[in-house]
């Protein structure tokens, strides 16, 4: 099995200082960890990538963008292109998280299209799905994850430039977590529904989970099977949090 792979998505937060300082710390940590048994990527905003990635360079901090265009130039006032987060040394790029699928409208096409431009220029392209509480309480979980696969994994999806992550709307920033048994179920469902979408690559494909991940419950939450890693928001933002849960990781 791949090693797990311990992702911090910073959204819209942090400025120059804090954002570099951040990095560097986690960067001295993986580089003190004897083979490290997780990979880990951080996603600043837009505006810091570029010092981030020069700060950590070599030191095998992953770095990644939390959004781009589906076109790599063009008129697009405003937008972020996957060739332009390549350019500054990205690795991973996050899309259609559920708060651009609210905020921009974005539809499980458009996130196709994102992924593919992304995977075009050699990202890996994480891919964001879940429920909505209205569709959790209305027995549709399953569904809605099944149909956002379908929808949203571009043609020539393979484990090396794909990774899911399931992050149920409602657990997002609300302290809430899905059981284990129910982040197990959904997890097996995702596996499942990429089998019929591509078959050869199931099984290697990352399955991450997210929302409400801490350093008091990753160890649980990483141990449930088909859990891959974790996609961290809010305890993303403090060096000895994400870094807790990195090494929860690790069993
Ligand atoms: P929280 O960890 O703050 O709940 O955010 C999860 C998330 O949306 C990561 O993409």
């Amino acid at each position: 099995m791949a090693r797990k792979l311990i992702a911090g998505n910073w959204k819209m937060n942090l400025l120059r200082p804090e954002g570099t300082a951040l990095a560097r710390d986690l960067a001295l940590r993986l580089a003190r960890t004897v083979d490290p048994a997780f990979d880990l990527l951080v996603c600043p905003p837009a505006t810091i990538i570029a010092p981030i990635a020069d700060a950590v360079q070599g030191s095998g901090l992953l770095v990644g963008g939390q959004d781009c265009h589906s076109a790599q130039e063009g008129a697009h006032t405003g937008d972020v292109s996957a060739r332009m987060l390549a350019d500054l040394g990205c690795s991973h790029v996050i899309v259609g998280h559920s708060e651009r699928r609210q905020d921009h409208g974005e539809i499980d096409l458009m996130v196709a299209e994102k992924a593919a431009a992304a995977q075009a220029e050699g990202l890996v392209a994480i891919i964001c799905i879940g429920e909505t509480e209205a569709e959790r309480n209305d027995g549709r979980a399953l569904q809605v994850c099944s149909r956002q696969i379908a929808g949203s994994l571009p043609q020539g999806a393979t484990a090396e430039n794909t990774v899911i992550a399931y992050e149920p709307v409602w657990a997002i920033g609300t302290g809430r977590t899905p059981t284990t048994a129910d982040v197990a179920e959904v997890h097996a469902h995702i596996r499942a529904a990429l089998g019929a979408r591509v078959p050869s690559e199931a099984a290697g494909i990352r399955i991450l989970y997210g929302g409400s991940v801490k350093p008091g419950n990753a160890a649980e939450l990483l141990a449930v099977p088909n859990v891959d890693g974790a996609l961290v928001g809010g305890a993303s933002l403090k060096a000895d949090d994400f870094w807790a849960i990195a090494e929860a990781s690790a069993g």
